[in-house]
């Protein structure tokens, strides 16, 4: 019997950028003349939201963030080098960068080999927001990164996946974008943020999260007026639940040491119609985390794809994957962390959970 834990971090590129340059999608709204004067004038803003942007255009407050963020992954870190898993499954969104105009499919696992050299800043794509910017570590443009791959237990889970009649695709190499996708590579390089070397094998399960906005949008979103036609939906939330379940349920009967990870912020700012795109749904992830440190699973599997599209959370799909093993395996939050924010595009939560 395989032992299994889960784990949710978030992936969000903003946490790459200079410390005083975190609030530069808000400021991007700010110049967007299809938004209305009236969601700008900072009088108006919640007073949590001037507080964050204060008089600096919110450089003092990122660094603040940055460093809660910080150590939250250490956090996460520290568990899993003592947990010492045979591999990290990770759930996380493939944001225009494989899933192109080619092929989109609703999952991917990715049962890349061995080991693999990346370079995180050439490699960035355009909607990782890094590609070519200077990052917070000071690296070089040519700056090198290892990563370790389990090619024979992704395939196990494809298989197994299979026989649940669960139609899982695979590939074993990357399809378009060159490296690893941001969902997997931002969640390996924050959680080795003093680059002591990331030991932990990964087998990456993309999502399509973005959905409707996958291609339009190029998974992204930029001015007001661009307004392209959307493309199909996304695998709904009950779906990726159920994706859960059954990975939980192949991790448990499996001969491995498993962890679980869900790897993404919960609402964007930039996937939210209802703000102007401006700030995210605070009000719906605190409703989403309340549930989540209470074990109530049953309310993210109640959720529709409408309410995770009304409130930007397209990439919360990942956590509806781990909220769907956590339900299976009867796990329970042991410790959690929640950093709101109007400012810095998306909600950061950070969880690890044990069985109860
Ligand atoms: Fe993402």
């Amino acid at each position: 019997m395989g032992e299994v834990r889960g784990f949710g971090i978030s992936h969000s590129p903003l946490f790459s950028r200079p410390k005083g340059d975190m609030a530069f999608l808000l400021s991007q709204r700010l110049a967007d003349p299809a938004i209305p004067d009236s969601a700008k004038d900072i009088s108006k803003w919640p007073e949590a939201m001037k507080k964050e942007w204060s008089d600096d255009k919110g450089a003092a407050a990122g660094g603040a963030h940055h460093e809660a963020m910080l150590q939250d992954f250490n956090r996460v870190r520290a568990a899993l080098d003592e947990y010492k898993p045979d591999f990290i499954f990770m759930w996380g969104d493939d944001q225009y960068e494989n899933y192109k105009e080619g092929i989109i499919p609703p999952f991917c696992i990715l049962a890349y080999d061995g080991d693999m050299t990346v370079k995180p800043w050439l490699q960035a794509s355009s909607s990782g927001s890094m590609k070519g910017k200077p990052n917070v570590w000071g690296e070089p443009m040519d700056f090198e990164f290892k990563l370790h791959f389990h090619r024979e237990a992704a395939k196990y889970f494809v298989d197994k996946l299979l026989d649940e009649n669960f139609d899982m695709c695979y590939s074993y190499q990357p399809n378009e974008h060159p490296g690893l996708a941001h969902a997997f590579l931002n969640a390996t390089l924050y959680l080795d943020y003093y680059r002591k070397g990331f030991p932990h094998k990964i087998i990456p399960c993309s999502i399509n999260c973005y959905g409707r906005e996958v291609i339009g949008y190029h998974g992204f979103a930029d001015n007001l007026s661009h307004k392209p036609p959307p493309d199909p939906h996304s695998p709904t939330p009950k779906r990726c639940f159920a994706l859960g379940q059954a990975v939980a349920k192949i991790a448990r009967e499996s001969p491995y040491k498993v962890a679980l990870m869900a790897s993404s912020s919960w609402s964007h700012s930039f996937l939210t119609q209802k703000t102007w795109r401006m700030t995210p749904d605070i009000e719906t992830d605190l409703k989403l985390y309340d549930a989540m440190v209470k074990g109530d699973y049953d309310l993210w599997q109640k959720f529709s794809l409408e309410q995770v599209e009304d409130c930007g959370g397209h990439e919360t799909l990942n956590w509806f994957a781990l909220m769907g093993a956590m339900k299976e395996l009867n796990q329970k939050v042991t410790w959690s962390n929640i950093l709101p924010t109007y400012i810095f595009n998306a909600t950061k939560v950070t969880a690890m959970f044990e069985p109860a």
